[in-house]
């Protein structure tokens, strides 16, 4: 089996040695037994191979595995939700996809949060664990894989990371000394900081980018050989310019990359950090807990011994505040141990509430478990992904859910199906017959053609809407894609109300023979619309299908075939009984009593 490497060094007899083997996974242990000096400077298979997922059809997608500092917030399952897309979306396109998330659950500040609930460590890390994934749950996050880093799995994993790490001669004993942040559990240069008053009108420091406080640090530790790494990180973002998207976070990476680029302290004194996994050979050092989450990518997909068939088709979305990590030095630690890099780093921007960023002290984190009860699983969802915008921040508030679900779910897609599955158009109850005497495929061709320019053009659009909706998944904007879709929906509305079919009579069988052919293209409308809305809102989506009659094996992208009888091609479908659920596809949505219009769904304390 082959694989398209890159391999960039300008060590020939390494080259050569390499590109004798076609795996990555045998190549890696190639370097295994390569004498370090060569190692450093060997590079390590770049993967370039951007296609090896639609080759293999495996997919492995991440998010980030979230702190059991704090309870669950819509940021973080907007994050979930974003890579629950992808990965629904993947599976509907046949990939063998695999989908991880879980909880970062060592650290400074998971230890003082423990120690203020006045509860065990391992004991408060599993209550917020839960919690996470019982909002998943809620949310419908279909994750095949979920990681806590205090999981033994894990520990083994890191530490073999560590070994190789330290065996390649990247890690050494030196002294950190300079600025750390706990709450961002972050290395900081003196330009990443700035002064600033504390709520005592005291004199602090603080992140330029997080505005946390920090603190200076002086200590024994690990040091990882990062600068190293820069020129090697240049090259391959340069050359692989869509690793990550949207592209304005790789500008900001590049700019990262073209100032200094210090070596990274990778471990902490014991006597400061507890609460994390020890340097192996050295228990007087806890390992930095940002080498130690990382390596959960690598635990979930069983290295150091099983992750190679995953390990070249994995894909990570993250929120914008945590791109440094995922695309300085992951990469960076990745290079080091001979692996090769992520296929895409997703970004995306952060929701603020009501103009504000969420935080405990302005009680404005907004509740998920409490929003699904208000606004359903698959509103909140839409929602967020309707409105979550990568590049940029979006703003949350109750009204606005309501405004959208209300517009495009209840009425104008619930409306649409309500319509067009009327017993009343529809007496038999079965997927009606296309005529093409009514609506031909020439325009010219019929005297009997009903159809106008402006339903050709529909159809047209229709036809067109899975390729673009694909592009636009493909490249995680998801709120383009369903954008195209509420479009279409639109347009099929306007086709039922400018044909008006309830004003046809059913008894002559001209009218008949139309008023099929309207609700034909229209259950074909929106069998295409229940296809493509599967990996955004799966409940909805299911209702429109089972509505239709759509079997679960006909859901597929594959079955994204539009309008076949259009082309002369025989429908299945035809005369097959619809689906007996008449129920409502979307309740309206009624705001809450007693609130203004903008509240949020306000979150006091952690549930424990
Ligand atoms: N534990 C680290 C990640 C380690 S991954 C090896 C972490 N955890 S986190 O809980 O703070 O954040 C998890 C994810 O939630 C991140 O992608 C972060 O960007 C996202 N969000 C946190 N607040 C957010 C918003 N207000 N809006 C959108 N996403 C946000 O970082």
């Amino acid at each position: 089996m082959k694989f398209p490497f890159c391999i960039l060094t300008s060590n020939r007899t390494i080259i050569q040695r390499l590109s004798n083997y076609a795996f990555y996974g045998r190549l890696q242990h190639v370097q295994h037994s390569m004498p370090s000096k060569c190692i450093k400077h060997c590079p390590v298979l770049r993967c370039v191979c951007t296609d090896i997922s639609q080759r293999t059809k495996a997919y492995y997608i991440t998010t980030p595995i979230f702190y059991v500092n704090a309870s669950p917030h819509i940021g973080h399952v907007y994050t979930a939700v974003t890579a629950d897309c992808l990965h629904r979306y993947k599976l509907l396109q046949g990939y063998h996809s695999r989908f991880a998330t879980g909880t970062d659950e060592h650290g400074l500040k998971i230890q003082q949060a423990a120690d203020k609930a006045d509860k065990d460590p391992l004991r408060f890390c599993t209550e917020v664990s839960e919690s996470f994934r019982n909002v998943f749950q809620r949310c419908g996050i279909l994750y095949t894989d979920y990681i806590r880093t205090t999981e033994k799995r894990h520990r083994q994993a890191v530490e073999h990371f560590w070994m190789v790490l330290h065996s390649k001669g990247f890690i050494y004993k030196g002294t950190y000394e300079g600025w750390y942040s706990t709450p961002d559990e972050s290395f900081l240069t003196p330009t990443q900081v700035t002064d600033s008053t504390d709520s005592m009108g005291r004199q602090i420091k603080v992140s330029t980018e997080s505005g946390h406080k920090v603190e200076w640090m002086k200590e024994d530790n690990y040091m990882f050989r990062l600068s190293e790494f820069r020129e090697e990180l240049l090259q391959w973002f340069r050359s692989n310019p869509k690793t990550i998207q949207p592209v304005k976070f790789q500008h900001l990476v590049l700019q990262l990359l073209e100032d200094d680029l210090p070596d990274l302290s990778v471990s902490r004194q014991k006597s400061r950090l507890q609460w994390g996994i020890s340097v192996p050979g050295d228990p007087e050092q806890t390992i930095y807990v940002w080498l130690d989450a990382l390596v959960n990518y690598l635990t979930v997909v069983g290295y150091p011994q099983n992750h190679s068939q995953w390990w070249t088709v994995v894909h990570h979305v993250i929120g914008k505040d945590i791109l440094k990590f995922h695309a300085v030095y992951w990469p960076a630690f990745l290079l080091a141990a001979g692996l090769p890099l992520p296929q895409t780093i997703y970004v995306h921007s952060h929701w603020t509430v009501e103009g504000k960023k969420m935080s405990k002290s302005l009680g404005n984190v907004v509740n998920p478990q409490a929003a699904v009860e208000k606004f359903t699983m698959d509103g909140l969802r839409y929602f967020l992904l309707r409105q979550g915008v990568p590049d940029s921040d979006c703003d949350y508030y109750d009204d606005k859910v309501i405004k959208l679900c209300n517009s495009e779910l209840a009425d104008a897609l619930g409306g649409l199906l309500n319509r067009c599955t009327a017993p009343s158009l529809n007496p038999k109850q079965v997927y009606p017959e296309f005529c093409n005497t009514f609506f031909p495929k020439d325009t010219s061709e019929g005297l009997d053609e009903k159809a106008v320019s402006e339903d050709y053009r529909m159809v047209e659009a229709v036809s067109l809407l899975p390729v673009l909706v694909e592009q636009h998944l493909e490249n995680l904007h998801v709120y383009k894609a369903l954008e195209a879709i509420s479009a279409c929906v639109r347009l099929t509305n306007g086709f039922i109300q400018r044909h008006a079919p309830w004003k046809l009579d059913q008894n002559d069988t001209k009218d008949k023979q139309w008023l099929d052919t309207i609700l034909h293209v229209s259950l074909e409308c929106l069998r295409m619309y229940g296809i493509l809305l599967q990996p955004v809102v799966p409940g909805l989506a299911d209702k429109i299908l089972s509505r239709l009659g759509v079997k679960p094996e006909e859901r597929s992208w594959d079955s994204l075939k539009f309008l076949v009888k259009h082309d002369g091609r025989d429908c299945h479908l035809e005369g097959r009984a619809l689906g007996p659920d008449m129920g409502v596809l979307f309740s309206r949505l009624e705001r809450s009593q007693g609130r203004t219009p903008k509240t949020a769904t306000r979150q006091k304390s952690k549930p424990q």
